[in-house]
């Protein structure tokens, strides 16, 4: 497949013509939607007055939990959120009324206007908190495989830690928005900014108790993502949906910066506690690690994300003897939810720093601990019983501990240390595996329709999201490869709930391998009836020769036979011949990935289609006075199967790592003791910016490496790269831990803040 073919709206992006919901003509009665949240963290609804705050001029509507017509409930899994406050109050941001009005001004000063009488009760913000006072969501999942604690009394070497990570805000530049436009007999169409608009659609047809027939949901592209518009895109939407319904008036809802900040989930902090048991040589015999996740007030995703972080547990490394448990626990905060990864960043920092340490227990190269634990060939079963197969550890490891020059570049900064010292140098070298699929097996399934038009140009429709991340641009490149066209001939059309009916979220990385398989199952449908049509056509009587649609090469806009030649026909003239022979042009595809299973009584069986495999090396100078550091230099090889386009994936590479670079040392969220998030703008809330990319940035994918019985032999590469990031973070462990000659361990966890790594610094040098 062409190598460059650019992100099909990039034009768009850069002039700033792409549309987004705020940017869509909107009818010109549409009414500005504003959502009144609650200021407290925790206590009771006591009673409300809205007789204020109707009489504003320009009001058109203010709705409480009352105003409902069907379920206040909007919870993606469980039915443990409401879409307005009827009694408890569950944290600060939590909607309690919904205005609509002609301005911003008028809604505003409407809110202002609201008389509430509250009960407070006591808030429980952290994570210990909520253990300590039991405030469990679910009861503790466990999975294992042979008898980690006995296996520890044979192990030569134990050590026990913790490990830590913070909650992490998505960033989305596009915040939470959706218009909602009544339609007759209340029917309703909204645009939502969702990764999921089957969902939407759902929640749209509860809260309002009509038929999901009756409610349309379009999503064009999001303006980014990142996990936070899995579920909670679907509020903002059910919100508009009722202010319109109960209107009959265009409604637009559009969250604020610091609303969006203060009111969605973010990535769920850990608290993860381990044990690991290893030999002389640093081979891993036995682990038990405990996830505790913050899971914030609801369920929301919590339960599937900690399934990821229990079978990421183990990373790349095979560990005979393992118990795996994990428990989301409730909080007065917003529900955290999906973020790039969900649950496999917080699930493999903890062995890799079991690693980190039981290399500096040995006095051993932590890369050469790695590479003795790493799956192989016979050692390759997953704790949850499925074979790591298609296996590319060895084969990465090898090349990018010669193009990273990983042992030279060691020895030069322990020289470099030796002789700095306020300036110190750190490196590490970080593997990952990564599950595709999602971990909820019914919904790998997916749906596309491929319609041909007779001037041959093709429209594809699928059930994906675009949200930055090249879906649509592969989708286009994977129809126009299977009809032989140019890439500009095939148009990808928004998302439609209409259209393409009963869809899972463009999450878990699967969009391309699931949208993309339902796409090509269309085109080989129509081909199969060319192919049938043709036979007629060049008058192939005989059924020994009859063409078989393997033979057919579709290519230039041509079909040719690719045995004779000299039968060749243009795109355009056979889909006109079809259509006046009355054959549909159109056609439904779909796509279930096979063979996948998994038992959630034994926590056995196969819940990944294959795995990603990559690994980094990041470099770092760190000012041991300051915290301040950058990256001197990040080398990553990474898998992607046979890309089906190579640039944007190793975009997709190089964001992921930043993101992760932003979860591993700058981005920290403070809570008051009151649940008041204090830093909600992007002036107070450090995301990476351009100066924080490695210095010296070398992205390579791995070649010759096709992934079997996938679209076009390619591997989903969305989240992976994110785990890239803990190289930087290990990195900046180790230029501390030469502080000590590496004789101990940084106290430090994620996110490695300037300020806690110029707190850890002192602590060692007292
Ligand atoms: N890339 C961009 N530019 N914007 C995003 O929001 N989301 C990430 C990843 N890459 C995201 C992104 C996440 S969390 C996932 S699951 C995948 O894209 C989803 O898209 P895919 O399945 O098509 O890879
Ligand atoms: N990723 C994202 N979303 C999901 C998953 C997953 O693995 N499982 C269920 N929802
Ligand atoms: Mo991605 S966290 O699966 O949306």
């Amino acid at each position: 497949m062409s190598a460059k073919v650019f992100h099909e709206s990039s034009e768009l992006h850069v002039t700033g013509k792409a549309i987004y919901v705020d940017d869509i003509n909107s009818p010109s009665n549409t009414l500005f939607g504003y959502v009144v949240t609650s200021k407290i963290a925790h206590g009771k609804l006591c009673s409300f007055d809205l007789s204020n705050a109707q009489k504003v001029a320009g009001v058109a509507a203010i709705l409480s939990w009352k105003d409902i017509p069907g379920h206040n409930q909007m919870g993606a899994i469980a039915d443990d959120e409401t879409v307005l406050v009827q009694n408890e109050i569950l944290f600060i941001g939590q909607a309690l009324f919904l205005i609509a009005a002609t301005t911003e001004q008028a809604a505003l000063q409407a809110a202002s206007l609201i008389k509430t009488e509250v009960e407070t009760l006591e808030p429980v913000i952290t994570l210990s908190d909520s253990i300590q006072k039991g405030w469990k969501l679910n009861e503790t999942v466990v999975m294992q495989r042979g008898n980690a604690l006995n296996a520890f009394k044979t192990c030569a070497h134990v050590i026990e830690a913790s490990a830590e990570s913070g909650a992490q805000e998505h960033w989305y530049l596009e915040t939470q928005a959706a218009l909602a436009i009544p339609g007759e007999n209340r029917e309703i169409k909204v645009f939502s900014s969702t990764q999921h608009p089957s969902e939407t659609q759902s929640k749209i047809a509860e809260v309002l108790s009509i038929g999901k027939n009756q409610v349309t949901v379009e999503t064009r592209r999001l303006g980014g993502a990142f996990g936070g518009k899995e579920t909670q895109a679907n509020m903002v939407a059910a919100w508009a949906a009722l202010l319109a319904n109960s209107t009959q008036k265009p409604v637009k809802i559009r969250l604020f910066r610091d609303d969006d900040q203060r009111m969605t989930g973010k990535r769920h902090p850990f608290l993860t506690h381990y044990k690991v048991g290893f030999n002389a040589e640093g081979k891993i015999l036995a682990y038990q690690v405990s996830f505790n996740a913050n899971a914030g007030y609801s369920s929301d995703l919590s339960m599937a994300i900690l399934a990821r972080a229990r079978t990421h547990a183990e990373n790349a490394y095979y560990i005979p003897d393992i118990l795996i448990e994990s428990t989301a626990w409730r909080t007065n905060l917003p529900s955290n939810t999906a973020f790039r990864g969900f649950g496999a960043p917080q699930g493999i920092y903890a062995i890799e720093d079991a690693i980190e340490r039981i290399a500096v227990f040995l006095k051993k190269d932590a890369a050469e601990i790695r590479h003795l634990n790493f799956y192989t060939k016979t050692q390759n079963t997953t704790p949850y019983g499925e074979l790591v197969e298609n296996n590319h550890l060895e084969t990465i490891w090898e090349k990018l501990v010669k193009s990273s020059n990983y042992y030279n570049r060691k020895e030069a900064v322990d020289s470099f240390n030796k002789v700095h010292t306020y300036e110190k140098r750190g490196i590490a070298f970080t593997p990952v595996k990564f599950g595709i699929s999602f971990n909820t097996p019914h919904l790998n399934q997916a749906g596309a329709l491929v319609n041909i038009y007779t001037d041959g140009t093709v429209l594809v429709n699928q059930g994906g999201i675009e949200m930055g991340q090249g879906l649509y641009t592969k989708i286009q490149q994977i129809v126009a490869f299977e009809l032989g066209l140019p890439i500009e001939k095939v148009l990808v059309n928004a998302t439609i709930t209409s259209t393409i009916p009963n869809t899972s979220a463009t999450a878990a990385s699967s969009g391309t391998d699931l949208n993309g398989m339902a796409a090509k199952n269309a085109t080989d449908q129509i081909k199969e009836r060319i192919a049938a049509f043709l036979n007629k056509h060049w008058k192939i009587s005989d059924t020994k020769n009859s063409i078989q649609i393997s033979e057919l090469v579709f290519s230039n806009e041509k079909i040719t036979h690719s045995k004779k030649t000299e039968l060749t026909i243009s795109f355009t003239e056979v889909i006109n011949l079809l259509y006046t022979n009355r054959i549909s042009l159109s056609a439904q595809g779909y796509y279930s990935t096979p063979n996948l299973y998994f038992n959630k009584e034994t926590q056995q069986g196969r819940p990944f289609h294959y795995y990603v495999f990559g690994m980094a090396v990041s470099e770092v100078e760190l000012d041991l006075l300051t915290g301040r550091h950058k990256i001197l230099r990040t080398d990553i090889l990474h898998d992607s199967g046979n890309s089906i386009n190579p640039n944007i994936d190793i975009g997709q590479i190089e964001g992921a790592f930043m993101q992760g670079v932003g979860w591993c040392t700058t981005e920290e969220i403070k809570w008051d003791v009151k649940g008041n998030m204090l830093n909600h703008s992007p002036d107070t809330y450090k995301i990476p910016g351009i100066r924080d990319i490695p210095q010296q940035f070398n992205v390579n994918l791995l070649e010759n490496a096709p992934n079997p019985n996938t679209i076009h032999q390619s591997k989903a590469t969305g989240e992976p790269p994110f785990i890239h990031a803990l190289s930087v973070l290990f990195a900046l462990k180790y230029a501390i831990a030469s502080i000590k000659n590496h004789s101990i361990y940084p106290d430090l966890d994620i996110p490695a803040t300037n300020e806690k790594m110029v707190l850890c610094i002192q602590k060692l040098k007292d």
